[in-house]
């Protein structure tokens, strides 16, 4: 596709911003507004905003995605994951705008012992993960054109992500203990807009598990990142159970991005690069 004009919906979040930067840089139009400008569960608000905007494609990077805090704030993720999802999927299908929507390797158990593909049948432990899984089946059975990505262990720009906090964790503690049993794949903001883009560019559509390649156990993500940023802190690993949460997290929800990679042509940067490639454009120290 060529003489896109994209929408980006909740562009203050680590992946909204990334596509900011990063079509503002390839001199694309874009119009990038934060909750406060364009709030995704106001169907009205949402409406007024595609009219007087008239996007190609809609990206939309809101979500609800405090894990925990949902177990308690089921109505606001379910808002916000699904019924806002449903809303932005009929207005795309009714304007004939081009809609992409991510998801995540929450939308399963982690019980699998392998890879999660795109015909493997979700079954989410939490709150998070349904409505995310709710959000899905909106997208899928709309009648308009689409890309739904799952994806994991999203990392990118501002103070939430893992090698921040690692950053963090190391300056206040000499011995950091990591889960060795919690595995998926880290994913950089920066390959997620790359492959949504080349995705866009070659008219793909459907569902797609986007992720890094490879994948790793938080313990080996964290050790990863204290060799790259020379940090101190002795990394032990424990398992998950070590800390007792309100939501059950699955255990092994590393998905498989062989399908898109084929469908691309394109060989997607395993997970250790992009963190490299991450710390070059986002310098810690
Ligand atoms: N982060 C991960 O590890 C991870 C893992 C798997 C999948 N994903 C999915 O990947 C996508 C991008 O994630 P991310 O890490 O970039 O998320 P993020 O950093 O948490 O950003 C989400 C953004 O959505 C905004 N938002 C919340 N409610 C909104 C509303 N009603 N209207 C408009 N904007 C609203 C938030 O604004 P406030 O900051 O004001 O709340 C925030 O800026 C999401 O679909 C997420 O579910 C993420």
């Amino acid at each position: 596709m060529n003489d896109q004009k994209y929408l980006i919906l909740g562009a203050n979040g680590q992946l909204g911003k990334q596509f900011a930067k990063d079509l503002t840089s390839r001199n694309e139009p874009v119009i990038a507004p934060d909750e406060k400008d364009c709030d995704i569960t106001s169907i009205d608000t949402l409406s007024r905003f595609i009219d007087s905007v008239k996007p190609n494609v809609i990206i939309n990077c809101a979500a609800y995605n405090a894990v925990d805090l949902a177990e308690q704030q089921s109505e606001s993720a379910y808002l916000i994951n699904a019924a806002a999802v449903k809303n932005i999927a009929m207005l795309c299908s009714d304007k004939d705008i081009f809609f992409v929507h991510y998801s995540s390797d929450y939308v399963f158990d982690g019980l699998k012992g392998d890879l999660y593909t795109e015909d493997d049948i979700p079954n989410p432990l939490n709150i998070y993960g349904k409505s995310k899984r709710v959000g899905e089946e909106a997208v899928l059975s709309s009648d308009g054109k689409y890309l739904l990505f799952r994806t994991s262990w999203v990392f990118g720009n501002g103070a939430q992500n893992f090698i921040h906090k690692m950053l963090q964790w190391s300056q206040k503690t000499p011995v950091l203990k990591l889960t060795a049993d919690e595995v998926s794949v880290p994913t950089s903001t920066i390959d997620l807009v790359d492959i949504t883009l080349r995705s866009i560019d070659k008219g793909l559509t459907g569902l797609y598990h986007l992720t890094n390649s490879d994948y790793a156990s938080r313990y080996e993500w964290g050790r990863y990142i204290a060799k790259k940023l020379s940090l101190h802190s002795t990394i032990i690993p424990v398992p998950m159970s070590t800390f007792p949460s309100p939501a059950q997290r699955p255990l092994f929800s590393a998905m498989s991005n062989e399908l898109l990679q084929n469908d691309l042509g394109y060989s997607i940067p395993n997970w250790r690069d992009a963190v490299d490639q991450f710390i070059i454009q986002y310098p810690m120290h």
